[in-house]
């Protein structure tokens, strides 16, 4: 008797774009649920360096900030054993597809993202990149016929265009693609920066990095806004509209934040009090992030063999998917001889 083949495991793909060490913004919203997700499905996790020249940032940058985000990766647990872990530009077949993607994308969808109009409106010139980086994305998730993608609330949209581009060119040229389902964790909502205003953000200096030493956690995590209508320790506070309140969710053990909830409303806890005790708990939490990076940084061969095997893994999935997408759109002119 032949063994039962177990059924084939959901694939997941997601990607982040290297601006450096991974801060605490896409550790609650990504990688913490990418790192759950590595036992469940087979997984690929992109360095989408290709998106980030849309960014505008200094070419001389980028090699590092790939690098610092590669150990940001390991450090939280994300594991090859388990994962693909891999580098966009290392994989041609990405630009590749979404260059072909361009046959079925109406430009009206386009320009109705809100990422591009957003944009486009602050700026007199932009470059074609930002108007384009939806295909490109598109192609990163089909190019793994993805089954899934976790993202952030905010990609709802290009997650659409990806559904749109799949049923487009499986109507054009035949069946090839899935239509990826979006994996959006209503659980964490948005999570606002330290200063209260916008979503954490690296280039808004309002979050802190994974792998920060306690110190720098303190210093960072001191300046939160809290409750503004508490002006005095002696005001009493209201947890609910308190955006450090809203982090201990994902920090502290529920007895403790039952305790501090109290306490914060009958003034009885300051907010430096607050914080303090928010800051020791990331800054432990962290301690294993910033134990496994000193490994990777001492070792940095070991992440060079990683991202390498990564992208050779990834590799043959691509052209896999390639040389079926060549053949549907009719591509090979060898076909008119052979
Ligand atoms: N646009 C995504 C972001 O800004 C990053 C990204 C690029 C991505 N390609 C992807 C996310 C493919 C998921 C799947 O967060």
């Amino acid at each position: 008797m032949t063994k039962p083949t177990a059924p084939r495991r959901k694939r997941v793909f997601s990607g982040m774009q290297p601006s450096g060490e991974a801060h605490l913004g896409n550790y609650l919203g990504a990688l913490r649920r990418w790192v759950e997700m590595q036992d469940q499905y087979d997984c690929l996790w992109c360095i989408v360096d290709d998106h980030a020249i849309t960014a505008g940032g200094n070419p001389k940058d980028m090699p590092r900030n790939v690098l610092d985000l590669a150990v940001s990766f390991l450090a939280v647990g994300l594991d090859p054993e388990k994962s693909i872990i891999f580098v966009q530009s290392d994989v041609h077949e990405h630009t590749e597809l979404a260059w072909l993607f361009n046959a079925v994308t109406p430009v009206g969808e386009l320009e109705r993202m809100t990422q591009y109009k957003d944009k486009s409106q602050r700026f007199e010139s932009i470059p074609a990149g930002i108007f384009n980086y939806p295909i490109l994305q598109a192609a990163d998730i089909l190019l793994y016929k993805a089954d899934a993608v976790p993202v952030g609330e905010d990609q709802r949209q290009h997650l659409e265009l990806t559904r749109e581009i799949a049923r487009k060119f499986n109507a054009t040229y035949g069946d090839t693609f899935p239509e990826t389902d979006p994996l959006i964790d209503e659980s964490v909502g948005r999570i606002m920066g330290l200063d209260g205003e916008a979503k954490m953000s690296k280039s808004l200096g309002n979050t802190v990095g994974i792998l920060a030493e306690p110190a720098a956690v303190w210093d960072r995590v001191r300046t939160a806004v809290t409750d503004p209508q508490r002006v005095r320790r002696s005001d009493p506070g209201r947890p609910e509209i308190c955006n450090v309140f809203t982090l201990h969710k994902f920090f502290t053990d529920a007895a403790t934040r039952a305790d501090i909830e109290n306490k914060c409303r009958a003034a009885e806890i300051g907010c430096v009090d607050c914080k303090r005790i928010l800051s020791d708990n990331i800054a432990q939490a962290f301690g294993p992030f910033r134990e496994r990076a000193a490994h990777y940084r001492a070792h940095p061969e070991e992440i060079r063999r990683v991202l390498s095997e990564g992208a050779e893994r990834a590799r043959v999935i691509a052209r896999g998917t390639m040389a079926e997408v060549r053949q549907k759109m009719g591509l090979d002119w060898r076909a008119a001889i052979d």
